[in-house]
């Protein structure tokens, strides 16, 4: 349970707050004074301030500064008996959590220490997210084949030219879109994605250009295409390679124009989107059979780059697998683990035809299912298994046995990792990968709920 300081001169007050919370299971530290407040809110692993503004030695406000800027960010709810409006709103910019009048009532109390709390613990978390998602986006590589993508990304990304991404699935197509856009002018502006193989033929136009209430049966409100939200941005056309030849003719006019209609519309709109398109697909194959046109490839091929498969550029590989390691502890809130010597060789006899995403793939796998902290090469020979038929099913229940732990964390253990592995074959679908274990989708929530999965 949370930690609350009480920092009050009046002792009635101490006592009575600290019954109160403590009825509801906080643990309490008191103090008198300002200076055994600061001196208490130092040397205690403290989680929670309630302090008065009038105080005998220091002011409430000066303490509340104090307690403030230091590196912990401690809420802090001000009590007081005489407060005014001034007072209060300079408790609020100085970062006070909550203003409190007495007499206290300890319901309102109780209610102001758990909000204050919960914002607290919100507020770590998103931080962690953040730190997270801006981990995950991270693009490495430090090949003579990436310097030469990094430089081309330098040097495109303040242009306004289009640019047409290329390499082979799981090669980091997306990510140089974002580096792109994260490096242009425009980078306050949207980044839009459309992915033009997963929107059947029907609906990409209205995908791309929006329509208008009405203007075909299911269009029951207006909609903005993914052109329009891009406005000001950049739009990122990925799988350009899958988009079908009626709507090529489509794109191709507003690419020339930079004006587009909505589907059942007149008006016509002018919108200001960067254009950063990706294929797999060879456009110059496509184009000989006829399944892409010449004119599109020239408007969207300004500046082409190619990302070579990681096959071709395996020095990437010992920085991307101890990158991605991390990056799976983080994730699955583990202890850090490392490769013990020979490892990474292990990892990199593979061809990985998924390229860094099979990499990242497999070096989770890892993470989840080695329990050791150190990964070795016959771990990874053993967990991942390429090219030999799939283990003895039997044998496998040795990642989990451990002497020191009760049968109770085994299993638990085991099915952590047994949803998270379906989960990562259903691409995060809660409702498929319920079905392939053969479980509710409400009781696999709650399972993932409960073994603290997202
Ligand atoms: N150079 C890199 N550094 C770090 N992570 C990378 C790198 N390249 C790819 N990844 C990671 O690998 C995964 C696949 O990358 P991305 O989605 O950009 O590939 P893609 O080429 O768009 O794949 P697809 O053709 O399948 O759409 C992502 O999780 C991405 O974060
Ligand atoms: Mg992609």
């Amino acid at each position: 349970m949370p930690t609350v300081l009480i920092i009050d001169d009046e002792q009635n007050i101490l006592v009575t707050l600290a019954r109160a919370l403590q009825l509801e299971g906080y643990r309490t530290e008191v103090a008198g004074s300002g200076k055994l407040g600061l001196e208490k809110a130092e040397s205690l692993d403290v989680d929670l301030v309630m302090l008065d503004v009038m105080l005998p030695d220091i002011d409430g406000i000066e303490v509340l500064q104090k307690l403030r800027s230091g590196e912990r960010d401690l809420p802090v709810v001000m009590m007081s008996g005489h407060a005014t409006v001034e007072i209060a709103v300079r408790a609020v910019q100085l970062g006070a959590a909550d203003f409190l009048e007495k007499p206290l009532s300890s319901d309102k109390v109780l209610v102001t220490v758990a909000n204050a709390l919960k914002l607290r613990r919100l507020t770590a978390e998103n931080r962690d997210l953040r730190t997270l998602a801006g981990l995950s986006s991270r693009m490495l590589g430090s090949s003579a084949a990436m310097r030469e993508v990094w430089e081309q990304i330098d040097l495109v990304a303040p242009s306004n030219g289009r640019v047409l991404i290329t390499g082979e699935n799981g090669t980091g197509k997306e990510l140089v879109a974002r580096a792109i856009h994260d490096r242009s002018d425009r980078r306050q502006g949207p980044f839009i994605k459309l992915n033009c193989a997963a929107v059947p033929a029907e609906l990409i136009e209205s995908e791309l250009f929006g329509h208008e209430k009405g203007s075909f049966t299911g269009a029951h409100q207006m909609r903005r295409g993914k052109f329009e939200l891009a406005d000001g941005g950049t739009l990122f056309l990925d799988e350009v390679g899958d988009m079908p030849l009626a709507m090529q003719a489509k794109l191709l006019r507003v690419l020339q124009e930079g004006e587009l209609e909505r589907v059942g519309s007149c008006e016509t709109l002018r919108v200001d989107a960067r254009v950063i398109s990706a294929t797999n697909q060879d456009l110059e194959a496509a184009i000989s059979s006829d399944r892409f046109r010449r004119d599109l490839y020239y408007r969207l091929n300004v500046v082409p780059i190619h990302l070579p498969p990681l096959r071709e550029r395996k020095e990437d590989l010992p920085e991307l697998a101890e990158f991605f390691l991390h990056l799976a502890c983080q994730q699955n809130k583990r202890r850090e683990k490392s490769f013990a010597p020979g490892a990474i060789e292990a990892l990199a006899e593979h061809d990985y035809p998924g390229n860094v995403r099979e990499l990242k793939n497999s070096v989770e796998r890892l993470a989840i299912m080695v329990p050791d902290e150190v990964v070795g090469p016959a771990d990874v020979r053993r967990v991942l298994h390429w090219g030999q038929a799939a283990p003895d099913r039997d044998s496998s229940a040795d990642r989990f046995y451990d002497r020191s732990r009760s049968l109770r964390e085994m299993v638990t253990e085991a099915e952590r990792a047994c949803i998270q592995l379906a989960l990562r074959d259903c691409d995060g679908h809660v409702t498929n990968a319920a079905r392939q274990l053969q479980l509710e989708r409400s009781h696999l929530y709650k399972k993932m709920k409960s073994l603290g999965l997202k």
